[in-house]
């Protein structure tokens, strides 16, 4: 008999609470079981969640629950480039730009990332003149996976300095500014839309700057990344310098387009084919792998175990590699944007949904918010995320430290500490998950963030609710267009600011 979803979280729910000590005291096969290798040529990636609550019948009630939620035939739609996100009607087809998905669609985006290729190459072989740096301006997913990429993979000997600006507060472009040489700087406007009101005031700024330093033909020097070629030829971008990228990639699934032109500008083609690469890799194990051996599945489980069945509201992610600072913000972004919704695809109230992300990096973290995950009141799972290779050439003291504190963290969580005095009394019991990547490296990297997507993708389909809209940032947008243009009132709060402040 099939169940209904219904029945199957309750089955869930029905689940003892064994700890985590008592876990691996029951099985001593517990770390290989849930221990997964993921192998993408000559490196790979260790995705470890022993240390979370997931047992064997768990997982078999977890996939009893992705049957009954049609999660085979939805992850079928997505690679399919049907349409999986209805309220807009659109396919999500950021797999194909990978090379994984409908063949129409794959052909389609080699050739706009073939025109891409040709761009950057052109550009490094001096067809634009001496160009040293490069202003990104773009916000929302313009903005926070490229500066996560460029952050992670371009920091050794970059073809091009990269500054990428979202932030409309002028602050941030003139930062940028203070960096560059106008005369050997190009602009990149990025924007999906092409319509976004803090990257069209930045890059019109940025444009100015350009010609008020003397540069003869600003607009000679903007690239523009966009969905909407139109909306750029529009505001006087050439076409020629136009990227455009498909409607069904989605905003924040957008870094492997031509969104990403700032990444292949820092580090190269080949590294930028390389992070494709590495996604696809995912793709592939994502499409092809069923049940608990699914890595991004089994993450949404254990995901959803903790915010669905045990309260849990909040998820923290620590990069225990520098290089990965940005990974916080891009994941806030990719989780929170996607699956802070209220209702289900249906309409219907959805209960709880998507915990707050946050995070940062080890061991700074450490030393600032650890407290609260060793002996706060919160549920908050971890995750830890390190390479096993440093990053750096300093002395090996730098990196073994940094990777005995991760480890540590993780075990210090789980076995916590008893204490007669309350004060020093650790509980325990604490769920982490740790992904040990043998490098950092364009593939692995590109197969992070290609993890983190189709997690995120599969949380939704068994919470039933569409991952790829995002109608709750609309009103703010809306009444920040009223206040603009004037004529109307506001609350009496509302209206008092902006009497204070002498805007609106
Ligand atoms: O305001 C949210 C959002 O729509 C994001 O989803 C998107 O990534 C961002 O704005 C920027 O949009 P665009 O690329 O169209 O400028």
């Amino acid at each position: 008999m099939t169940l209904s979803r219904e029945a199957a979280w309750k089955k869930l729910d029905l689940h003892p609470d064994p700890t985590l000590e008592e876990l691996f005291a029951a099985d001593a096969e517990r770390v290989e079981k849930l221990s997964t290798r993921l192998e993408l040529g000559e490196v790979g990636i260790r995705f470890d969640w022993s240390k979370t609550h997931l047992t064997q019948d768990l997982l078999t009630d977890f996939e009893t629950l992705a049957q009954v939620s049609d999660f085979d035939a939805m992850r079928t739609k997505l690679f399919n480039g049907e349409t999986v996100n209805p309220t807009e009607g659109r396919a999500a087809e950021h797999s194909a730009l990978r090379g994984v998905g409908k063949d129409s669609s794959v052909e389609e985006a080699a050739a706009l990332l073939e025109r891409m290729k040709l761009l950057v190459e052109a550009i490094h072989d001096g067809a634009f003149g001496d160009v040293k740096h490069l202003i990104h301006v773009g916000i929302g997913g313009s903005a926070l996976g490229p500066a996560l990429a460029v952050d992670a993979l371009g920091r050794d000997d970059p073809k091009v300095d990269v500054h990428v600006v979202s932030n409309i507060d002028g602050v941030a472009l003139e930062e940028a500014f203070s960096h560059c040489d106008p005369a050997t700087t190009m602009i990149a406007i990025a924007s999906k839309t092409f319509t976004t009101i803090e990257t069209m005031t930045n890059a019109t700024s940025a444009l100015k700057w350009l010609a008020d330093s003397g540069v003869s033909d600003p607009t000679g020097r903007v690239i523009a990344l966009t969905a909407y070629p139109e909306k750029a030829v529009e505001w006087g971008v050439d076409e020629t310098r136009i990227l455009p990228f498909a409607e069904s990639v989605g905003g924040r699934y957008s870094l492997w387009s031509s969104i990403g032109f700032p990444v292949a500008m820092s580090v190269g083609w080949d590294d930028f084919a390389a992070m494709l690469d590495g996604a696809a890799k995912v793709d592939e194990h994502f499409r092809d792998t069923s049940g608990r051996d699914n890595l991004p599945l089994r993450a949404a489980f254990s995901d959803l175990y903790y915010s669905q069945l045990k309260g849990s509201q909040t998820r923290a992610v620590f990069a225990y590699d520098e290089r990965m600072r940005l990974l916080p913000d891009y994941l806030q972004q990719l989780e929170m944007e996607s699956n802070g919704k209220s209702v289900k695809v249906d309409g219907t109230p959805a209960g709880s949904t998507a915990p707050i992300t946050w995070g940062g990096v080890g061991t700074d973290a450490q030393h600032a918010v650890f407290q609260l995950l060793h002996q706060g009141t919160h549920l908050v799972p971890v995750d830890f995320i390190a390479s096993i290779e440093p990053g750096d050439m300093l002395d090996a003291a730098h990196h073994h430290i940094l990777l005995m504190n991760c480890f540590a963290q993780g075990a210090a969580l789980m076995a916590g500490k008893q204490s007669d005095d309350p004060h020093r009394h650790y509980p325990g019991n604490r769920p982490s998950a740790t992904i040990l990547v043998d490098d950092l490296d364009p593939a692995t990297f590109g197969a992070l963030v290609a993890f983190h997507e189709h997690r995120v993708f599969a949380a939704a389909v068994l919470m039933d609710i569409n991952p790829f809209d995002q109608f709750g940032v609309e009103l703010g947008k809306e009444i920040a267009k009223k206040i603009e243009k004037g004529g109307e009132s506001f609350d009496a709060s509302t209206e008092a600011l902006l009497k204070a402040a002498g805007v609106g």
